[in-house]
């Protein structure tokens, strides 16, 4: 019985190391090492909603927000999504399935701003349905968009494509896809610390505003 409960052990271990590479056993630090070579001009919102315990979209956002500047402005759903995962998943299907763009809470109106920053988790390939709310009551006519998102290993699906098609009187710069939690790694409350540092944000700013 020992045995057997030893080797299920080793062996969940073993599980966790191969999804995370063994980080999270290092704590190893998300501290940039390279600097941002030239802050954005213009007036910056950092416009995110970020749904799981976890918060992975919000922590992209606050790192673009320590390299950038700019304000946080998160979204924030009337009715939050249930937890656990399961249950946000039958949720946000059910919204899916009809079309639902779900109310927010109030959104500060973004007029003084130049450059948006836009996150979302990816569901389903795209935005989260808070974003296509946002969208309904905000074109971003004349502003520069720089999209970014979390996804659980499915990468980014179509959702620069959908904030190009959805944005379509801004200008819109290329984006950042960042993992965040698959299924497993929510429970245990891995995420984007475990698979990236703030370097990766750094590099992306440096790129899209040189
Ligand atoms: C309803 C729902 C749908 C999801 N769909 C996808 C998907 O299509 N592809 C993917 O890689 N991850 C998907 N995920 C995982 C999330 O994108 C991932 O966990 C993300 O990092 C969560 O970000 P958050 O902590 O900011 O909420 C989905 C998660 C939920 C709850």
């Amino acid at each position: 019985m020992k045995t057997i409960l030893i080797a299920s052990s080793v062996l969940a271990a073993a599980i966790v190391c191969a999804i995370t590479g063994c980080r999270m056993f290092s704590k190893r630090s998300t501290e940039a090492t390279v600097a941002l070579s030239a802050k954005p001009k213009g007036r910056i919102a950092i416009v995110y909603f970020s749904q799981s315990k976890v918060q992975n979209t919000a922590l992209v956002a606050k790192w673009i927000q320590k390299h950038a500047g700019g304000d946080l402005v998160p979204l924030e759903p009337q009715t939050p999504y249930p937890e656990p995962y399961g249950k946000t998943l039958k949720a946000a299907n059910e919204e899916r399935a009809a079309g639902v763009h779900p109310p927010l809470k109030a959104v500060p109106p973004l007029d003084g701003y130049d450059i948006v920053f836009i996150g979302s988790p990816i569901w389903y390939s795209t935005y989260a349905a808070p974003l296509a709310t946002f969208f309904d009551g905000e074109k971003l006519s004349g502003k520069t968009v720089a999209p970014f998102c979390t996804h659980g290993g499915g990468g980014a699906g179509r959702f620069f494509e959908d904030v190009r098609k959805t944005c379509r009187e801004a200008k819109v710069l290329d984006g950042l896809s960042i993992r965040g939690s698959n299924q497993i790694e929510r429970r245990l409350d891995i995420g984007v610390a475990a698979h990236h540092t703030e370097d990766d944000v750094v590099e992306w700013l440096n790129r899209i505003f040189k």
